[in-house]
């Protein structure tokens, strides 16, 4: 696998609609297109794979079906054509309250239907400060504990980097991927996110630590992701 790039729409779409999902699909060649691995909202999931990008959903439920309203089951996203799946983004841990438990719950799910987790750790401001972030995400790593040789791919995302336009420098972007293949084998991919875009990603990128990107705001930029696109 080479370095991988995941496109975090969150919830917003390329001009805030959906002609600007085609208008974004435009700006890319078929090759490149190969390349990007987009995270829409879910009602786009099959909108955006069907212009021919990889497609990764933001969440999904710890449950495998039923009455579960407004949930979306790893069944329903293998159906729909999803390959990866992002778990524990910080904007869930924070925003839903999301543990242990129900992460480890969510990537069974995931494993069972072929989709692969990507899995977000990373510290907060206060305990990068304070030089806490190995022992941060020791304690969040926990949660695959019970996964060994599974594949998932780790995304290091610092939140004091997340939407704020201060990405994590290389030093300690390196030494910290380099803790978690310690942590998790050699073999384990490694994406890096947090204020990206294709000014500082050459200089990510180029860090053998690094095995790809999660890139938010800057996605949803087609001219930023081209640029991003030819350096990997
Ligand atoms: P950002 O978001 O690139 O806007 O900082 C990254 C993410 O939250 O995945």
């Amino acid at each position: 696998m080479g370095k991988l790039i995941i496109a975090n729409w969150k919830m917003n779409l390329p001009v805030g609609s959906m002609a600007g999902i085609t208008s974004f699909a435009e700006k890319f060649s078929p090759a490149q297109k190969k390349l990007l691995v987009v995270a829409p909202p879910y009602p786009f999931l099959t909108h955006v794979r069907a212009t021919g990008f990889h497609t990764a959903a933001q969440d999904v439920s710890s449950n495998e079906k039923g009455a579960f309203t407004g949930d979306v089951s790893a069944e329903l996203l293998m159906q729909a054509g999803v390959n990866y799946c992002i778990v524990g983004h910080s904007e869930r841990r924070q925003n839903h309250n999301e543990g242990h438990e129900l992460l480890a719950q969510k990537i069974i799910q995931l494993l069972n239907h072929h989709i692969t987790p990507v899995f977000c750790v990373g510290e907060h401001a206060d305990e990068h400060a304070s030089k806490k972030t190995n022992d941060v995400l020791s304690a969040q790593l926990h949660a695959l504990d019970n996964f060994k040789d599974k594949e998932i791919i780790i995304a290091y995302e610092p939140v004091w980097a997340i939407g704020t336009g201060l990405n994590a420098g290389p030093d300690h972007i390196k030494t910290v991927h380099h803790y978690i293949k310690q942590r998790l084998g050699n073999d384990t991919h490694v994406l890096y996110g947090g204020s990206v875009n294709a000014g500082n990603a050459a200089a990510i990128l180029a860090l053998r630590e690094v095995d790809g990107l999660l890139i938010g705001g800057a996605s949803l930029k087609p001219d930023e992701m081209v640029k991003i696109l030819a350096m990997v």
